[in-house]
């Protein structure tokens, strides 16, 4: 599939089609009732070298839903993460089998830049990242190096501070720096500094673990207002916080890899939040939200 494809416009026009058709190679474990799927897994496997860190997932993540991914710490969430916008490209030796659909696309095919993809698909991690920068200077940073064609960049600062709900904390010092922030509100720019450049998708890792109680309410708020206008993937090893936020969750362990002692990442049961904590259908979901073990 060529480069072009991945502009806006072509892919608007895809994202009013109808929901693919399920494959049949979709385990059993997913639930196939996602109702508009914008990103797909079809039987992903990442590897670390010679090491299988994530093994066979499919799932599909649906639009302007928040889908948390949850399990214990190593079963390779952070890595399948990654393959969602190819950030695995820049980990050496890390390569990915399977397919991952985002619009219909194959973001893995010639011809796809991967630039672009994270551009669609950003990123937020786990502790706060600003540049050294002034507050505005994070929010243009991405629109100038991509060369986005921006009327003004004053509004467009003002607009992403405005959605990560951080405009009334920083509107008389955007020339300040952003280190001077609170570690809540560095974070809540770094999801302004993503929405800036018009993405389709936000993932998040772990994004509130190095913030304290009250930050992290401002930031679950937050997601509740994006998902109208984003589909979130949010990786959290806090099952309250999944269980608050999320509208899909999917359950992943690690267990031994078939023929070598490797512990490979697996996904275990997908479904709507509610069924994944009220009424599990697999035992190690069970034992794992009901803090057994884990
Ligand atoms: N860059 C890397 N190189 C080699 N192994 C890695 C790398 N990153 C993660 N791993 C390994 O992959 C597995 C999954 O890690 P990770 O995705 O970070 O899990 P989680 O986010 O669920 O804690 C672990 O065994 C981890 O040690
Ligand atoms: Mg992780």
């Amino acid at each position: 599939m060529a480069q072009t494809t991945m502009n806006p416009s072509s892919s608007s026009q895809r994202r009013t089609a109808a929901p693919m058709e399920l494959h049949a190679t979709h385990s059993p474990s997913t639930v196939p009732d996602v109702p508009d799927t914008l990103i797909r897994l079809d039987d992903v496997s990442v590897f670390y070298g010679d090491f299988r860190a994530v093994t066979d997932v499919s799932l599909d993540f649906g639009k302007n839903e928040i889908t948390a991914l949850i399990g214990p710490s190593g079963c390779g969430k952070s890595t399948l993460l990654r393959s969602i916008n190819r950030m695995n490209d820049l980990v050496d030796g890390a390569r990915v089998s399977g397919a991952v659909t985002f619009d219909g696309e194959d973001i893995y095919s010639r011809g796809v830049d991967p630039i672009e993809v994270r551009r669609r698909i950003g990123m937020v991690f786990q502790k706060p990242n600003p540049f050294p920068k002034s507050i505005y200077d994070n929010i243009a940073y991405g629109p100038r190096v991509t060369g986005m064609k921006v009327a003004s960049m004053d509004d467009l600062v003002e607009e992403a501070l405005t959605k990560a709900a951080l405009w009334d904390e920083v509107k008389d010092k955007l020339k300040q720096s952003a280190n001077g922030l609170s570690g809540g509100q560095q974070q809540r720019l770094c999801i302004a500094r993503t929405i800036a450049v018009r993405p389709d998708v936000i993932l998040m890792d772990e994004p509130c673990s190095a913030l304290d109680p009250i930050a992290t309410v401002r930031i679950e708020d937050l997601m509740q207002d994006l998902k109208n206008d984003y589909t979130i993937v949010i990786v959290t090893h806090n099952m309250q916080q999944a269980a608050r936020v999320a509208d899909r969750t999917a359950f992943f362990t690690a267990q031994a890899a078939e023929g070598s002692g490797d512990r490979t990442g697996v996904l275990v049961e997908y479904g709507k939040t509610a069924q994944i904590f009220g009424d599990p259908r697999d035992d190690r979901t069970e034992g794992y939200i009901s803090g057994r073990f884990g």
